[in-house]
């Protein structure tokens, strides 16, 4: 949560930071601000988006500086409560992503001291550490910095620029995401690549306790406590076009509409069809562990929890090995039983979430072997696990996540394919169908985005509907869930998701004329039990719309409403009957007016507890 860009060069520094911070407004958009160096600091920040912001900077001559905008953890969203934040002496201004948890303990030691603070951040205590820090030690500014780091507990990134150094920009992280983009006598640092891939393909990742101080000639890493680092610098594979929204309305529908590409990509070279065989290159390192863990652990947050829960039935289903599925923020603080014999997989659309990556911590200390499933190339998640493999996804950008799911979904399927076939727990012929089945996926995602307009129709009906009922079996409970999700977070429309026979034992009290039920019922080895299900909401009046494949009359006759999905296996069918919710939701949500891509209290990339 919150971006961060700083730029030293020859450029204009406003310039670069506000069209970065517009670049990085899906990790955080209520609040948002500038600094740069002019003489003395000079700081200009707004509650609201980093378009306010821009209109309030005038002068943007000055070629080091930095902005933030914010997902506010600490003081509601307002003009003080904006990132940047000064000392007492206004000497300096900082940027910070992360959360210092110790914050109450410092603001107390520093109003003893006699500083004053202006607003309720745990940002502004940093920074007034920081001053107090240096006014006592009395040494250089950078020591300064790492000694007050050396007293925060919780996760930071940040950045600082100094009055008295107009050649120098200070960064440092712990916990949160920051990188160091090496250009020709320019430099930048930022949350993620985004920002600066116009201007450089070099970046250099920092790691947790690590600090840079680049100067217009070079930059120098060390740790907080003062170690040298020497830090490789890596290429990104990132271009303009994917993080652009080439000519669509918004981000999010334009990623929905890029999943048959992206899983297509996914697949690429792994999914070997003539061969009848799947290859992961990623997972050969921890392969001997992986073929005989008696039990898969998964952990992961949100959507991607829930395409945890699909591969829970993929492995189990598939490759026969018991699965258990946690939400990250439970796992890690709950004294997990897992050990050296068991394997983690941890799924992350951005690589960052805090709570998955303590989980993935947690069970590396406990000796387990952890695989990543992750999207976002070099993040922190990836680079910490044991082993992986990339969704390829490319960038997602719109704060509801789509083409992400789909991505692990396949992921995932690969993993239980190959276990699979490795352990041989499924017939030669339905593996081999399975993986032609696979490859099919993409056309017949296309075929459902093609029918874009007749969802679009659908959601007129439901636009003012204030619930919403989701209900799915087997591989479909969790796009039930995810369908919810993605209704509630876009749309603010109160919807739930539920194995379609739990229904009974509660959520059926709320079923009148009024709801619409969302039932995901393909013909399937549970479709009697769904339209028993579906029986039993339409006793009650409930207002049907089925997710269904074509000639399920036993479903498209008690539904009010019906949008068919080519035919699949069981097993593949979540990559399918996903795709028309994330439609409806997307035009629910546009026809109340929302902002889908940036839907209010939310934020991309979840780096705090
Ligand atoms: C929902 C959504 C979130 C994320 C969750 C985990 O649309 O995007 O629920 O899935 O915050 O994020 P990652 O996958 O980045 O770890």
């Amino acid at each position: 949560m919150c971006g961060i860009v700083g730029y030293i060069g020859h450029r204009s520094a406003a310039d670069v930071v506000l069209k970065g911070l517009k670049r990085l407004e899906y990790r955080g958009y209520d609040s948002a601000g500038l600094a740069h160096i002019d003489g003395g600091v000079v700081i200009a920040k707004t509650k609201g988006k980093v378009a306010a912001l821009d209109k309030l900077v005038t002068d943007r001559t000055a070629t080091l500086g930095l902005g933030h905008t914010r997902w506010a953890t600490h003081g509601e969203p307002n003009d003080v409560n904006a990132h940047p934040h000064t000392g007492g002496d206004r000497a300096f201004a900082l940027v910070h992503n992360g959360i210092i948890e110790n914050y109450d303990v410092l603001k107390r030691q520093l109003l003893a001291q006699g500083h004053v603070f202006d607003g309720e951040t745990d940002t502004e205590v940093l920074a007034h550490l920081i001053e107090e820090v240096h006014r006592v030690s009395g040494g250089e500014f950078e020591n300064a910095v790492r000694m007050a780091l050396q007293q925060v507990t919780g996760t930071f990134g940040i950045a600082i620029v100094h009055r008295d150094f107009p050649d120098t920009l200070f960064a440092a992280r712990r916990g949160s995401p920051l990188l160091v983009g090496v250009g020709e006598h320019e430099f930048f640092v930022a949350s993620d690549a985004s920002p600066i891939i116009e201007y450089t393909q070099h970046v250099v990742y920092l790691d947790d306790d690590e600090m840079v101080v680049i100067t217009r000639n070079g930059y120098e890493v060390k740790t907080i406590r003062n170690v040298p680092i020497t830090k490789a610098v890596h290429q990104l594979a990132l271009s303009l076009e994917q993080i652009e929204k080439g000519g669509y309305p918004h981000f999010m529908l334009k990623e929905i509409h890029e999943q048959p590409r992206a899983i297509a990509d996914c697949l690429r070279g792994r999914l070997l069809v003539d061969e009848h065989r799947i290859q992961l290159g990623g997972l050969e390192p921890v392969m001997d562990k992986l073929l005989v863990a008696k039990r898969i652990c998964i952990a992961a947050c949100g959507t991607s929890w829930h395409s945890g829960l699909v591969g829970e039935y993929l492995i189990e289903g598939l490759a026969r090995i018991p699965v258990e599925v946690a939400y990250a923020s439970e796992f890690r603080y709950n004294d997990p039983l897992i050990g050296p014999e068991d394997v983690l997989i941890v799924i992350s659309q951005s690589g960052e979430t805090a709570d998955t990556l303590a989980a993935l911590r947690e069970a590396k200390a406990k000796g387990a072997t952890v695989i990543g499933v992750v999207n976002v190339v070099g993040s922190t998640i990836a680079r910490e696990t044991d082993a992986g493999v990339y969704i390829h996804a490319g960038p997602e950008i719109g704060v509801a996540s789509t083409k992400a799911f789909t991505a692990q979904v396949t992921v995932l399927t690969m993993i239980a394919l190959m276990l699979a076939e490795r352990k041989k727990t499924l017939p030669a012929a339905r593996l081999k169908q399975l993986i032609r089945d696979l490859h099919d996926i993409p056309a017949k995602i296309a075929d459902i985005l093609a029918r874009d307009a007749e969802i679009a129709e659908l959601a007129k009906v439901f636009t003012y509907a204030p619930n919403f009922l989701y209900l799915g079996r087997s591989y479909n409970f969790p796009v039930a869930l995810e369908g919810a999700l993605k209704l509630k977070e876009i749309s603010y429309i109160h919807a739930e998701g539920y194995p379609a026979a739990e229904m009974k034992h509660g959520p059926i009290a709320l079923i009148d004329q009024h709801m619409p039920v969302v039932v995901l019922a393909t013909s399937d080895h549970v479709n009697d039990k769904m339209v028993s299900n579906i029986e039993e909401v339409r006793a009650r009046k409930g207002r049907i719309i089925a997710v269904t494949t074509p000639g399920n009359d036993a479903v498209l006759n008690l539904a009010e409403f019906a949008v068919t999905v080519p035919e699949t296996d069981d097993a593949l069918s979540p990559l399918l009957t996903v795709i028309p919710l994330q439609l409806l939701s997307y035009h629910i949500a546009i026809n109340r007016k929302c902002d889908v891509d940036q839907p209010r209290n939310l934020a991309k990339s979840v780096t705090v507890e």
